[in-house]
């Protein structure tokens, strides 16, 4: 901040460093679109503006702009040199500055609605809900994965840049997208409220991941996996393995244990194949391969879901489903 005041200061009699480096529109774009920044899900896909204000045509300076993300005024986390360069910050200042001004600002991804429970009120007034969608999903997985306690929570959300490397590896090169927020904006008695949604009410989910890849010809393989830690992550209950048979195709074999055979899915809207097996412990791989009598047309039509019946919410139905779809070929 200090260099940059600095430089500001000098710009009228020099000739900067700087200055020479006139920002890169298209590539400012490009950023701002792209998978390294999130901002966009508060700011929308053209900073028309939704649950974060417009920034399209603002003619806002770099050096508002970076007040802000360095030092948000109000419930916008903040975001560090690692995640966003001043130079970045520049060029998205100039991006917006070259877009004329949006009438009307898109709506919040998740709204805020008036019957929902007081831990995801807070939730999704604080902007969680923009990222993370309606139910916390991947930090519920990751927290019952671990059973990770309120004190690792705070550190994760509160000083996010420093503590999420050490609680998960990060792939090389890639950035963290969320910020770190202000406990004077977001205290800890609401984030307290969110955990306490998020553990009790809706509850933790098993850590499981599923994966669709081609094993020969026509048939594939699927892995479902319990990334949970033994003795502390959940094991999931009473788990159904769905496949979705593409239209044109029938099965023609299928191998893994609790094979239930094919039938009509309403929420598939077509025949899904299905297994059901008892539980899915942490460290537990599950293996399944379907047999098809053709290729799918399309190689992400081959789809399907996992879902469980314990662990779930205190009340109503488990609505938790972890989604997979065909990977594509490798390169
Ligand atoms: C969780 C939602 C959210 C995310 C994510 C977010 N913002 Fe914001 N942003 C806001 C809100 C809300 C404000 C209004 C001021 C405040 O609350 O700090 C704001 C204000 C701003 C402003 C000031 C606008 C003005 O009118 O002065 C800028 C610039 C900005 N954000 C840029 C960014 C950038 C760049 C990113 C990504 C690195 C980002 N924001 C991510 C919600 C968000
Ligand atoms: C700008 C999008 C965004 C917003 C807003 C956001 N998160 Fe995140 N959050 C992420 C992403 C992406 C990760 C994975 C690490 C990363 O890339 O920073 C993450 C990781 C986490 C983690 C670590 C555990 C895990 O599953 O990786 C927690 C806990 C978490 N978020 C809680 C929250 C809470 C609570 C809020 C609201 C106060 C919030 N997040 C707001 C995007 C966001």
């Amino acid at each position: 901040m200090k260099t940059f005041a600095a430089v500001i200061a000098l710009l009228p009699f020099l000739a900067s460093p700087v200055m020479a480096q006139t920002p890169d529109i298209a590539a400012s774009k490009s950023l701002w679109e792209s998978n390294n920044l999130f901002c966009k899900n508060c700011h929308g896909k053209n900073g028309e503006g939704a649950m974060g204000p417009d920034l399209a045509g603002r003619g806002l300076s770099a050096a508002q702009f970076q007040q802000e993300v360095r030092k948000p005024w109000g419930v916008m986390p903040a975001f560090v040199e690692s995640q966003l360069s001043d130079a970045e910050i520049a060029g998205l200042a100039a991006y917006f500055a070259s877009l004329p001004k949006v009438a009307e600002p898109a709506a919040w991804r998740v709204p805020l609605t008036a019957d929902m429970p007081a831990g995801q009120q807070a939730y999704v007034s604080q902007g969680c809900a923009q990222c993370h969608g309606a139910t916390f999903d991947m930090p519920r997985a990751t927290f019952g994965g671990r059973n990770t306690d309120f004190a690792t929570m705070k550190e994760l959300v509160y000083n996010h840049t420093t503590a999420m490397p050490k609680f998960e590896e990060q792939r090389p090169g890639s950035r963290l997208r969320m910020g770190n927020f202000n406990p004077l904006r977001l205290t800890e008695a609401q984030l307290k409220e969110i955990y306490d949604w998020a553990k009790n009410d809706l509850g933790f989910r098993p850590e499981l991941r599923a994966e669709l890849a081609p094993a020969s010809g026509t048939t594939y393989a699927i892995n479902v996996t319990n990334n949970g830690e033994p003795g502390k992550g959940l094991t999931a209950q009473g788990v159904t393995i769905n496949v979705v048979v593409p239209a044109g195709a029938t099965v023609t074999a299928t191998t893994g244990d609790g094979y239930k055979g094919v039938h009509m899915d309403e929420k598939a809207k077509g025949n899904v194949a299905e297994w059901q097996v008892p539980r899915i412990a942490p460290k537990d791989t599950k293996a399944f391969t379907i047999s098809l009598s053709q290729a799918p047309a399309n190689p992400a039509d081959l789809k399907g879901t996992v879902r469980w019946k314990k662990p779930g919410p205190k009340t109503g139905p488990n609505n938790d489903v972890v989604n997979f779809a065909m990977r594509p070929p490798a390169r």
